[in-house]
């Protein structure tokens, strides 16, 4: 089945462009700039996160789609799907929320923040952000680990 062969490959690579990001902001990125004063740092990651969100809300929509047409290609819906695929969703699902509480809530504030050089504004929502990074970080690689290796849980029900 070519159509799911693709699918299932755009799915694996957002997951990889997602998480593979969220893990470079949160082990590189992070630390490498901390070292920075403010005001270069907060400005420089304001255009990180203007380009690198581009990129998530791809996913976020990309990801979702595909995973629902393969479960409805090769499990017929969601009955039929088995238990990795509902754990999987179910974390997908929280990222995507989480996402969208850092992009509506902490995000806007920061970028305005750091727009009216208010260096003391923008660190707290720095820091908001940043913890739900941490989040989900944690959750996408459960979810890769669960994506990848799920059918081979035998006896997951
Ligand atoms: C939101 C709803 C989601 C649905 C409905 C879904 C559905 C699926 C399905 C049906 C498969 C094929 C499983 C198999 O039979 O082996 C799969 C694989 C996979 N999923 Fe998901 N998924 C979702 C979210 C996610 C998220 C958020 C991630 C990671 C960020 C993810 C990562 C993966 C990976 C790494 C695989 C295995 C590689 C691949 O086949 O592309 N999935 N998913």
């Amino acid at each position: 089945m070519i159509s799911v062969a693709i699918l299932l490959a755009l799915h694996g690579l957002f997951a990889a462009i997602w998480v593979g990001g969220l893990a470079f902001a949160y082990t590189v990125l992070r630390p490498s700039v901390d070292v920075m004063p403010p005001p270069e740092r907060l400005t420089l990651l304001a255009r990180i996160f203007r380009r690198w969100f581009v990129w998530i809300w791809h996913a976020v929509v990309i990801i979702p789609l595909t995973g629902y047409l393969v479960m409805f290609m090769l499990y017929g819906g969601f009955a039929g799907a088995d238990g990795f695929i509902h754990l999987m969703q179910g974390l997908g699902w929280i990222m995507v929320i989480a996402f969208l509480i850092l992009f509506f809530g902490p995000y806007p504030a920061f970028r305005r923040a750091v727009a009216a050089q208010d260096w003391a504004g923008a660190a707290p929502r720095l820091l908001a952000m940043r913890r739900i990074i941490a989040l989900n970080l944690a959750l996408g690689l459960a979810t890769v680990a669960v994506g990848a290796g799920g059918r081979f849980w035998a006896a997951f029900p």
